[in-house]
């Protein structure tokens, strides 16, 4: 985590930037209030320690949606590797002023703000090669209740997200969800049958595991229906503190129902 302070101080005012309920994450007036407050805050990882997982994945030349941006630094990382044409949306006016803003002072003029619903997305069919979300889907399941399972409502929710993910991807696109959602609470979404990707995962991490799918438009088979394949990498080995900064998304609201 890259933490920086879960106080943040601007002018006289003081904000508690974790919420006292997880069911905040659903409030947009939430993350308004934060990123006014926030200038920067990674969820779940730095770039760094997945970044040999897009590599593997990404080619430089991609069109590539990023998908609840905030005030993550991934576009920039993606951009200094030679991934340059992005496009980042949040649902959040603030963050999305506030990135264009730091991305124009950084002179990363290329990549693309804009303020949108990752739930209705106004893009058209097939145009981007790589969708990627970090922590953004996981915000749509603060309130799922069982994750073995989740209420309808959840589940309409990121079935809604995953259409449009899937509209919007090249015939070959990936779709690369980083996460801390376990297969077993993800596999029944992203295998629907009205998706035609493939399915597989790694994990990187060290302690807690966090996940990186990768879901490829076109390749599914009818032996995988169903089924996630977990594909091998050599293992990766990180000295960092695990969780103990992290602002809990997966502090689900069970106990509180
Ligand atoms: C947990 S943060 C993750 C931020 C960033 N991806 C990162 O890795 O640090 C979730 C982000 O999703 C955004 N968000 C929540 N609901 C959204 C929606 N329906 N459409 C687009 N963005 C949304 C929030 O404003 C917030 O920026």
């Amino acid at each position: 985590m890259d933490g920086d302070s879960q106080i943040a101080t601007e002018s006289q005012t003081t904000f508690a930037v974790e919420p006292s309920t997880a069911l905040a994450y659903l409030d947009p007036h939430y993350w308004d209030q934060r990123f006014a407050h926030e200038e920067h805050y990674e969820w779940f990882k730095e770039y760094s320690h997945f970044r040999h997982l897009i590599r593997q994945h990404v080619e430089p030349n991609s069109s590539v949606l990023e998908v609840g941006c905030g005030n993550s630094q991934l576009c920039e990382e993606l951009y200094k590797d030679g991934i340059t044409e992005i496009t980042c949306i949040d649902l959040s006016a603030v963050a999305v002023e506030k990135m264009q803003k730091r991305l124009q002072s950084k002179g990363y003029k290329e990549i693309k703000v804009l303020e949108a619903d990752m739930l209705d997305l106004p893009f058209g069919n097939e145009c981007f090669d790589v969708v990627i979300e970090k922590g953004t889907m996981d915000v749509l399941f603060v309130d799922s209740g069982d994750p073995w399972n989740p209420q309808a409502a959840t589940v309409s929710k990121a079935m809604a997200m995953l259409r449009g993910v899937h509209r919007v991807l090249k015939p070959d696109g990936i779709f690369i969800s980083i996460t801390f959602g376990q297969p077993h609470f993800r596999r029944p979404i992203f295998t629907a049958p009205e998706f035609t990707w493939s399915v597989e995962w790694n994990t990187f991490g060290d302690g807690f595991h966090y996940f990186f799918y990768i879901l490829r438009k076109g390749r599914r088979s009818s032996e995988s229906n169903g089924l996630m394949e977990k594909f091998e990498m050599p293992s990766v080995s990180l000295f960092h503190d695990e969780l103990e900064t992290e602002d809990y998304l997966f502090r689900t609201n069970l106990d509180e129902l």
